[in-house]
């Protein structure tokens, strides 16, 4: 039946019309909010490239915490970004380190916010690489693995709900769930970077979390943006070392590869809303290029139409206050 019996125009023609039948939704309760920890006190420092987000010191983190649980977010994803690097990413396994600490803060002030923490060894590394390195300047797999399941452990010990490894060593999801189990910490989540890409479009994060690698790039580990199937062969293999939940990155130029891992597999799938997509969003309405409420709400809806259940984007605070 075509037109003039059909009119798709009929079910489009008011508000309370095309609300009914709306196909995607974005709740408040499937967006994570990153934030910053940075060290000192009474710290709170804008990062230049991306307008709106700050890195905070841990005595700064209730009142964001706060902040966001009144905004309505549910989760918050947590980067440690310490002042002290070293070839062996000391920091990262530092039981009162800096992500340990701002956990357990997070958790006393609302333990009902979900807090997640990004379990990766680059902010920590003298050189930037998201694993230790040879003197050739090779990123080791093996030797990574051990860093990456203490500092898992260290993070889930200081009351972390959810680990998000985003190192792409081979092997580390397996790892981590081990050292989980046996010390005792058998709930405690995975959510893996399971496809994520080396992408361009991390650029600001990396002024952020002041982890861009003093040689060479991430090819070695992290995906070409040319593949697909690898993506999918990536996340089975991330799911059969027991990830609860696997993430594609970025999110907006892998909406493809969403859509496809929505297809073949049945875990939550997380997708991450990346710096460079935000601030692309941020520098064009600061310009008057784009709406910028709009284009936030276009591009997370679409991100979840191509099949994400949970999005970690900048914009959940502005967001889960836009859906209340
Ligand atoms: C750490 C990590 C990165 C991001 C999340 N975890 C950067 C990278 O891999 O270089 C990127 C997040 C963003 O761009 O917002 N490995």
């Amino acid at each position: 039946m075509g037109f003039p019996d059909t009119r798709m125009r009929r079910l489009r023609s008011n508000e309370a019309m095309r609300r009914l039948v709306s196909e995607t939704k974005v709740p408040a309760s499937s967006l994570v909010y990153p934030i910053f920890v940075v060290d000192g006190s009474r710290v709170r420092e804008p990062v230049a490239s991306m307008p709106g987000v700050f890195r905070i010191s841990v005595d700064e983190l209730a009142s964001e915490i706060r902040g966001a649980a009144s905004d309505g977010v549910g989760s918050v994803l947590i980067f440690g970004v310490p002042s002290s690097k070293d070839s062996r990413a000391s920091g990262a396994t530092d039981r009162g380190g800096l992500v340990p600490r701002a956990v357990a803060a997070a958790k006393e002030v609302s333990p009902e916010m979900l807090v997640m923490t990004d379990v990766c060894l680059c902010a920590y590394t003298d050189h930037g690489h998201c694993g230790v390195a040879d003197g050739e300047g090779r990123v080791l797999n093996d030797p990574s693995l051990d860093l990456l399941q203490r500092m898992a452990l260290v993070h889930a010990e200081a009351g972390a709900d959810v680990v998000a490894p985003s190192d792409m060593m081979d092997g580390r999801v397996g790892a981590i769930r081990r050292a989980l189990d046996s010390s005792g910490k058998t709930d405690t989540v995975i959510m893996s970077y399971a496809a994520k890409y080396a992408s361009c479009f991390y650029g600001p994060f990396r002024e952020a979390a002041d982890s861009a690698p003093a040689f060479g790039d991430r090819r070695s580990y992290q995906m070409d943006p040319a593949n697909s199937r690898e993506a999918l062969r990536e996340i089975e293999l991330d799911v059969e070392e027991g990830a609860d939940i696997v993430m594609v990155k970025p999110a907006m130029p892998c909406l493809d590869v969403i859509a496809r891992a929505r297809g073949a597999f049945r875990v939550p799938i997380a997708a991450y809303q990346v710096s460079g997509e935000y601030s692309m969003i941020k520098a064009a309405a600061s310009s008057g290029w784009l709406d910028e409420e709009r284009a936030m709400g276009e591009s997370v809806t679409a991100i979840r139409r191509a099949g994400a259940d949970i999005v970690i984007t900048y914009f959940a605070r502005q967001l889960a206050r836009a859906c209340r």
